[in-house]
């Protein structure tokens, strides 16, 4: 009889090829992903290399995206902003977004002859979802002459209606570029309340929430402080205005990585998605990062396995229509510009 222990037989070693081709992704990734799930992630990283190659392919990764593909395949990582400047930019034939469904199409708005590629079209969002294009133009019925300012996770149909789109790195600037007292800003609500409260502007505000942010309490950030003396909070601004007003700084996701750094603080807490805790640790082992994080169910539906098929097969292609398209990019081109001038938060 076969003892049962046989069963148990280590795997083979990896080809020479993949172990070469991984070896800079092992490097990022030591210590920040098991022993035993390098071992599956590996081979997926060495096929959408070379994957990424034979396409002519970038690959854009938004900072809520695990460490095995933010470390691990992508090209350009960062906020929403940043990626869609990269989109902008990119002289590669295909744009594989791992991100949600408004991130793919913002590339697609911004490079329209290139195949911008969703690994899974099915990841949405919350705030994208609050509001339609149909609500932008009765809210322009109501508000005649304001000008709306939409926040970059929405559909390219709303951005169409929109006369200039922001990212939570923006928002104040842009808000401030139209020269006008009062502005119709939308989706989300706590951004815009985060907004309104650093800026003479008065703003129209929708009742649009990030599932994801809008969990957390200010209970929760007090608790947090008994529990860990002097840590320093970074929030995201679309958070709820109690959870703001607890922390020590409030700003996009890239902002909040540029602060871990730029405090000096030994011990931090970032109130946002967990994956940005994961891949910033990577690159601050000196820091001790108190994880009190909410999952983003709908960017956790990127994978490996999907980026690779996408790559194989070229799916799942993000389309917008032309008219539409033409329309949203005025609105996010006016936003790039404002940008090109001013501070970040
Ligand atoms: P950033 O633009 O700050 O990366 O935020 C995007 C997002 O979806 C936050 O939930
Ligand atoms: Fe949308 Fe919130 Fe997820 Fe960001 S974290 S993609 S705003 S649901």
């Amino acid at each position: 009889m076969t003892p049962a222990f046989e069963t148990l037989r280590t795997p083979p070693p990896p080809p020479a090829g993949v172990v070469a081709t991984t070896a800079a992704a092992r490097e990022r990734l030591r210590g920040h992903v098991p022993e035993v799930e390098w071992g599956v992630h590996r081979d997926y990283i060495a096929e959408i290399l070379r994957l990424k190659r034979e396409r002519n392919a970038v690959v854009l990764a938004h900072n809520y995206q695990t460490p095995e593909i933010f470390h691990g395949v992508a090209d350009f990582v960062g906020d929403s902003l940043a990626l869609a400047q990269q989109a902008a930019a990119t002289e590669a034939a295909v744009i594989v977004q791992c991100g949600v469904h408004f991130m793919a199409e913002t590339s697609k708005v911004l490079a329209p002859d290139k195949t911008v590629l969703i690994p899974d079209p099915a990841a949405g969002c919350s705030l994208a979802a609050a509001i339609t294009g149909a609500d932008v133009r009765l809210l322009r019925e109501r508000h005649p002459g304001v000008p709306v300012v939409t926040y970059v996770n929405t559909s390219a149909e709303v951005k169409a209606e929109s006369d200039v789109c922001c990212t939570s790195a923006n928002a104040v600037e842009v808000v401030e570029s139209l020269g006008v007292p009062r502005v119709i800003f939308l989706p989300d609500e706590f951004l815009g309340r985060h907004v309104a409260s650093r800026t003479a502007v008065e703003l129209v505000l929708w009742h649009g929430h990030c599932e994801v942010h809008a969990r957390f309490t200010g209970d929760q950030i007090r608790g947090l402080r008994r529990q860990h003396p002097g840590v320093y909070v970074l929030a995201h601004p679309e958070c709820p205005p109690e959870v703001l007003a607890e922390a020590d700084f409030v700003g996009s996701t890239a902002g909040m990585i540029r602060a871990v750094g730029e405090s000096g603080r030994a011990r931090v807490a970032m109130i946002t998605e967990c994956s940005m805790s994961d891949n910033v640790a990577a690159a601050h082992p000196e820091v001790e990062f108190v994880r009190p994080c909410n999952l983003c169910p709908h960017m956790k539906r990127i994978s490996l396995p999907k980026i690779q098929r996408s790559l194989e097969l070229l799916r799942h292609e993000v389309e917008v229509a032309p008219a539409v398209a033409a329309r949203a990019r005025r609105a996010v081109e006016r936003m790039l510009e404002v940008g090109r001038g001013g501070a970040r938060s």
